[in-house]
């Protein structure tokens, strides 16, 4: 687990694919006086990424790797965590699954937000089949990652209704408001809770 020691901020880093909401969300957060969290470090599998904007707008490093290929890109990102001193690892619409390896090697200190109440709705097209179920709540959880996808101890959760309308679209964008409030949250549970 995340050792938060004194007022110095846990160095964080956020993997992306796409816009990047969270990501901005988050560094919003830290950069606030009583955030718990400094993001140090961008990784994404997709250079043309939207959310690698905010690593420009507020001058944070960006790594970008081929996750197609895992097993190097892997290698070079725990090179890149080791050499900025990452204690906490947040994934924020990350589309490629990490190994069991990395997973490992970083235990208890990977987040992910995932737009459903997990453990119903795990994997993707989340918003899809909770309307294609007509399903009355969804949400969003926030969750330590361990090697089943989707699987690890929820740290936080919000529960949502669905209007009688709902579409993925606008179900994703209700969510979305609620994931930007939920996730600084659950960092600094778990960060508060050592
Ligand atoms: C969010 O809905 C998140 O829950 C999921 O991927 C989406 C990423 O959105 N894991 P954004 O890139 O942060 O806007």
């Amino acid at each position: 687990m995340v050792k938060s020691i004194g007022p110095k901020k846990i160095r964080t880093a956020v993997f992306i694919s796409g816009t990047g909401s969270n990501l901005k969300n988050l560094i919003k957060f830290s950069l606030k006086k009583r955030s718990p969290i400094e993001i140090i470090l961008i990784i994404s599998n997709n250079a043309k990424a939207k959310g690698l904007n905010y690593s420009k707008i507020y001058k944070i490093k960006k790594k970008i790797y081929n996750y197609n290929k895992i097993k190097i890109s892997e290698t070079k990102t725990l090179k890149d965590l080791k050499s900025n001193d990452i204690k906490l690892i947040c994934l924020a619409g990350f589309m490629k699954i990490l190994s069991k390896d990395f997973i490992r090697k970083f235990k208890g200190k990977i987040l992910n937000i995932h737009p459903s109440l997990l453990p119903k709705y795990r994997g993707l097209k989340t918003h899809e089949r909770v309307i294609k179920n007509k399903e009355k709540y969804s949400g969003c959880t926030v969750h330590l990652v361990n090697s089943k996808l989707d699987s690890g101890k929820i740290i936080l959760q919000k529960k949502v209704k669905l209007s009688k309308k709902e579409t993925p679209y606008s179900l994703r964008k209700k969510i979305l408001k609620h994931e930007h409030i939920l996730y600084p949250r659950a960092i600094s549970k778990i960060l508060a809770n050592l």
